[in-house]
């Protein structure tokens, strides 16, 4: 098989060695794309006498073969490890200022990332944003590991063991199960740092009764809430999480590692979150509360035989239930609202700030929802905004990644 291996500059690239000599002791053509950095960590000549094969970095050697995009088009599989952050966004961008840029621009084949950061550079929104157009355009990324980094630190951001990495990318071509995209590992600096603390978080939608059989509802599923909850509770909290109706296999992951109470109506969930509240440190309202409910209930089903062809409901209005327990807040209790808006722009973060002021929570936490995005989905988008109305994160990925995020922001939020 022709196998490309593209390394970048990172410390990790003297492992990559290990992966070279591996594919060429399995028989595999294998022709190493360094880039210059690369080149500071381990030298051509290493390269060119593990791989057998002559190296270049430039897209102006060896013009004669038209090397910039005859290696992409001949090659099998692709593999670039280390991936620098700097190579992932390059990757990204679809920039080509040098042999792997253009390589991989011209290959047909499956192409396997092996990231190898610092953990904050990891974390970034914006290789956590370019990491999710990667893979929605089909790169396959194994790692990062998580363990002690260069520096002293630890952390997600060590580059995966090359037998690892060979092992998925070979799996990938054989057809075989494609390679996972594992989660990394908690990251340890965050690991107790809510210790000691009590939280409440609210998840789900409720869901207002028109009559015995029909309500007003919305769609949130209740997976933010979840990972919010279950993010808490890996990182030492004491969890009360009060759910409306979150199907049971969004909730799974949850029994047994929270307090969990279930609630239908916006009344019911303000009923148990004041309760929760009273003693809690942080209050998290994540749940997506209807801003209405029917002025009555019917006590029997709403037939046309008794409304005819036309319908007319008429709706009260709940009692924001964040903003209430904002104003009945006990003494450094932390209270974080959600804010879900459907327009991305600059109209959005006005309206944000005017709703945390409004609400007088100490952080809002928007997303941009729509048909297709925030609601139901694996993965979402936020801005936290603070009591001075900055936006002081923004993070983008799973929603456990997200979870972090907002617990990151209240760690710094509390009072000292
Ligand atoms: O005003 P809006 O509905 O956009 O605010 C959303 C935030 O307020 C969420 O945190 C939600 O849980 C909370 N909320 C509430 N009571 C309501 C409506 C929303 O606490 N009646």
């Amino acid at each position: 098989m022709f196998v490309v291996v593209g390394v970048t500059g990172g410390i990790a690239a003297y492992k990559t060695v290990h992966l070279v000599r591996r594919l060429i002791a399995e028989g595999h053509d294998v022709h190493v794309v360094p880039t210059e950095d690369a080149l500071r960590f381990v030298g051509l000549p290493t390269w060119e006498a593990i791989s057998r094969n002559t190296v270049t970095t430039s897209v102006h050697e060896d013009v004669a073969t038209v090397r910039h995009v005859s290696l992409g088009q001949r090659a099998d599989l692709v593999i670039v490890a280390p991936a620098t952050a700097n190579t992932l966004a390059k990757m990204a961008a679809g920039l080509a200022d040098d042999l792997l840029g253009t390589t991989l621009l011209a290959t047909a084949a499956p192409v396997v990332v092996a990231p190898a950061m610092h953990t904050q550079m990891w974390w970034h929104a914006a290789t956590q944003a370019n990491m999710r157009v990667l893979r929605e355009r089909g790169v396959h990324v194994v790692g990062p590991a998580d363990g002690p980094l260069t520096g002293g630190d630890t952390g997600p951001g060590r580059m995966s063991e090359p037998d690892e990495i060979a092992d998925a990318a070979l799996a990938l071509v054989r057809g075989e199960a494609p390679a996972r995209v594992p989660v990394p590992a908690p990251d340890p600096a965050r690991d107790g740092d809510l210790a000691g603390l009590r939280v409440v978080v609210t998840a789900g939608g409720t869901r207002e009764p028109l009559d015995p059989v029909r309500f007003l509802g919305n769609r949130s599923s209740g997976r933010q809430g979840v990972a919010l909850a279950l993010a808490a509770a890996d990182r030492g909290a004491e969890v009360t999480l009060i759910a409306a109706h979150i199907e049971g296999e969004v909730i799974a992951a949850a029994r047994g590692r929270v307090t969990l109470a279930t609630v239908g109506t916006a009344a019911q969930l303000q009923d148990a979150v004041t309760d929760a509240a009273s003693i809690a440190d942080v209050v998290v309202m994540a749940a997506a509360v209807a801003d209405y409910r029917p002025a009555e209930t019917a006590g029997t089903k709403l037939t046309k035989e008794v409304t005819g062809g036309r319908l007319v409901l008429e709706l009260v209005e709940n009692p924001d239930i964040v903003a209430g327990l904002a104003a009945d807040r006990r003494p450094g209790q932390t209270i974080v609202a959600f804010a879900a808006e459907t327009t991305s722009d600059d109209e959005m973060l006005a309206r944000a700030r005017r709703k945390r002021a409004r609400k007088d929570v100490d952080l809002l936490v928007v997303n941009e929802v729509g048909w297709e995005r925030g609601f139901e989905t694996a993965d979402n988008e936020v801005m936290i905004i603070d009591r001075s109305g900055e936006v002081t994160a923004q993070a983008s990925g799973s929603k456990r990644l997200v979870a972090d995020a907002v617990w990151d922001a209240v760690v710094v939020a509390r009072p000292l």
